[in-house]
């Protein structure tokens, strides 16, 4: 049953280095998205989110820079808040985890888990460079491999995977510092008991797991039986242990980061003279989580056995949605500063619209994905451009153009609505089973739909013989618009923003609801000079980043190249042109009935301007005839014409040196 009050959070970015896009595909983008839907939806909806900033690392880089690791962490958490705030992610409150409100539910919880004997106390074997006055985390150290000389790394081999011991490496170094300058130290740390929770766990998990990705890894772990977790570092970053003999120590960072759920909200309440407890205490709130994969076992196994080891009342999370990864075909997702394509070097390429749309259309849900530049130009131009912008650009024109810019009184087609209605009931069930890839293309069924309608209807030669039927047509497309809107804030708040004022409108289209988008009911209002919503892709667009692909694509390498094989499964054919129809609203596309020979097929291609209809019916060119049918327009493309290109943009039409039959194949 859905409840009143919804609690999102999103998995907490580390903040060395600038986050990249797989850090957010999972988290903070699909939980911004479900908080403003649920708004949508007239929810009271709390999206809470913060810096994770403890963990050695901070301290190391810090030590290499010379400045305090205060220091640095604040500035990166600065850099990274500003960044996630170009994103327009609309977090109700963003925090760090190094903060006092965090601190003291920290201690908090920890004491109550001691208390109540979920804490143990043992000695163990823990790395230390005297160079850089640093205990090192089992990645940090490096040597020969007992067992076959090979690379080891920490506690495993790299070349005979053999696991290891630190302690067992020959001639171990620091990866810092290169140095041999090694001890073996004995140290008291506390461990979690998870063990005793399993019992409880295995009820707890049932029907919490948002998709089959959560439930199958929460199983695995549960499955293979829960081994106490150490909860303590030897390091000084991060918040010390409040407990006799563990003062030097701090909490592990994975300790006090899912609390920091709760302290962000605890700061956000000062903040605000809420009441943090109700969110946390009263079970009467729905609560989602959204993560990576790599997060699952803290948030379905390790963050609720904390919770339940004190004893207290705790809202435990309702929904746990992890995603998979994000891979990169021909980009690194690098987190070094100024390399790959990471959130700094992802907004100079585009807005933040742009990202939110792709990354959203390529959701890895239960699987991974890849991304790749021909994947973001094909959904920026294809699916943003040529459906969706261009949809919403032809409606507004032809209202400015023929009805003085007011939206015409008329009557909504009733089969327009209904399907339209669908389309968004659908998109409301892909939402709420977590399929963002699936719920945003929507957006774009919807468009092509209201696209198709506005075409098959042709309102244009409708304007004279029947001006009342004109009205409803316009009328039904202008409602498809304001759908559009709402429908799409959720993914696209800033494009729901400029299509919410393009059609007269002057309330906060944030604060609209969902339901609206279904009803149909414009009245009375001004449009706006439509701009364009997007602008497409150009490969001078793509920028670089010294990746092999690219290069060997410049040099005209191997990747540039395709067989004899790929290019005999190309069918091209001699084809005569029948008939040409313009495409109302497209400033350079044309509509072509093509013989191919044994059929004739629909082409659309941009002619529009170049070539009058008298010089291009009866013309014979070369087609491609086997080329996957795709829509321009609202209109069917099956083929296409092959033209010589000058200056990239005018098009030059190609003819058999004699009349030729139509069908007649060019190899
Ligand atoms: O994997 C990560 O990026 C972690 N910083 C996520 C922390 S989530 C949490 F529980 F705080
Ligand atoms: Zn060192």
């Amino acid at each position: 049953m859905s409840k009143e009050r919804v609690l999102i959070t999103s998995a907490l970015p580390y903040i060395h280095g600038i986050p990249h896009l797989g850090n957010i595909i999972t988290s903070i983008l699909p939980a911004d998205v479900y908080h403003r839907y649920q708004r949508l939806k007239g929810k009271n909806s709390l999206f809470i989110c913060a810096s994770d900033s403890h963990g050695t690392m901070h301290e190391i880089e810090a030590k290499k820079e010379g400045v305090k690791t205060e220091e640095l962490v604040y500035e990166s958490h600065e850099k990274v808040r500003s960044l996630l705030e170009e994103f327009n992610f609309d977090f109700s409150y963003y925090g760090i985890t190094d903060s006092e409100q965090n601190r003291s539910t920290t201690e908090h919880i920890f004491h109550k888990l001691d208390e109540n004997n979920y804490i143990e106390e043992k000695s163990i074997d823990v790395t230390y460079c005297r160079n850089c006055e640093q205990y090192l985390a089992d990645r940090w150290i490096e040597g020969e491999c007992p067992e076959c000389g090979g690379l080891a790394r920490g506690d495993q081999c790299d070349d005979c995977g053999e696991l290891l011991e630190p302690k067992d490496i020959i001639d171990p170094y620091c990866t810092h510092c290169g140095k041999k300058d090694i001890e073996f130290r004995k140290s008291k740390h506390l461990f979690l008991q998870l063990n005793k929770f399993e019992d409880w766990l295995k009820e707890w998990i049932e029907g919490r797991m948002g998709n089959k990705l959560t439930r199958s890894e929460t199983l695995s772990w549960l499955n293979e039986g829960l081994e106490e977790r150490c909860i303590s570092r030897d390091a000084s970053w991060g918040f010390s242990i409040p407990k006799e003999g563990f003062e030097d120590k701090v909490f592990y960072v994975w300790f006090d980061a899912p609390i920091g759920y709760i302290g962000a909200t605890r700061s956000w309440a000062e903040e605000n003279n809420e009441d943090w407890e109700e969110w946390w205490r009263d079970d009467s709130i729905e609560y989602f989580q959204f993560m990576g994969k790599d997060n699952i076992p803290f948030h379905s196994i390790i963050f609720p056995s904390m919770l339940k080891g004190t004893e207290e009342q705790w809202n435990f999370a309702d929904h746990i949605v992890a995603g998979s990864f994000i891979l990169a075909e021909d980009v690194k997702f690098s987190k070094s500063r100024g390399k790959g394509l990471n959130l700094e070097t992802a907004l100079d390429v585009r807005n933040s619209e742009y990202w939110r749309y792709v990354l959203m259309a390529l959701y890895p849900r239960n699987t991974d994905t890849t991304f790749s530049w021909d994947a973001f130009k094909e959904k920026v131009n294809k699916e943003l451009t040529d459906s969706f912008g261009n949809y919403v650009h032809r409606i507004l024109k032809f209202i400015d153009e023929n009805f003085t810019s007011e939206i015409p009184d008329g009557e909504m087609d009733e089969e327009v609505a209904r399907e339209v209605r669908e389309k968004i009931e659908e998109m409301e069930r892909e939402l709420e089973d977590f399929r963002f890839r699936q719920a945003v293309n929507k957006i774009i069924e919807i468009s092509s739909l209201g696209n198709q309608y506005f075409q098959r209807e042709e309102p244009w030669k409708k304007m004279g013989s029947d001006p009342e039927e004109c009205k409803d047509i316009v009328y039904t497309c202008a409602n498809i618009v304001r759908s559009l809107a709402i429908v799409s804030d959720p993914f696209l708040p800033k494009t729901a923003e400029k299509l919410w004022s393009f059609i007269g409108m002057e309330t906060n289209i944030h604060e609209e609801s969902w339901t609206k988008a279904k009803e149909f009911d414009l009245r009375s209002k001004t449009i706006t000079e439509p701009e364009p919503l997007f602008e497409k892709i150009k490969d001078d667009d793509i920028p670089d980043f010294d990746n092999e692909k690219n290069k060997s694509k410049k040099q005209g390498g191997e990747e540039n190249m395709i067989s004899f094989d790929e290019f005999k499964e190309l069918d091209i054919r001699i084809g005569e042109i029948k008939e040409v129809d313009d495409i109302e609203g497209s400033d350079n596309l044309l509509k072509f009935q093509i013989d191919v020979g044994d059929e004739t097929k629909q082409s659309v291609g941009g002619l529009k301007g170049h070539y009058t209809e008298e010089e291009l019916v009866g013309r014979k060119v070369p087609v491609l005839v086997n080329l996957e049918t795709s829509e321009l327009m609202g209109e069917k493309s099956e083929c296409m014409i092959l033209a010589a290109v000058v200056g990239n943009k005018e098009p030059v039409l190609l003819e058999p040196e004699r009349d030729l039959e139509a069908g007649t194949g060019v190899a």
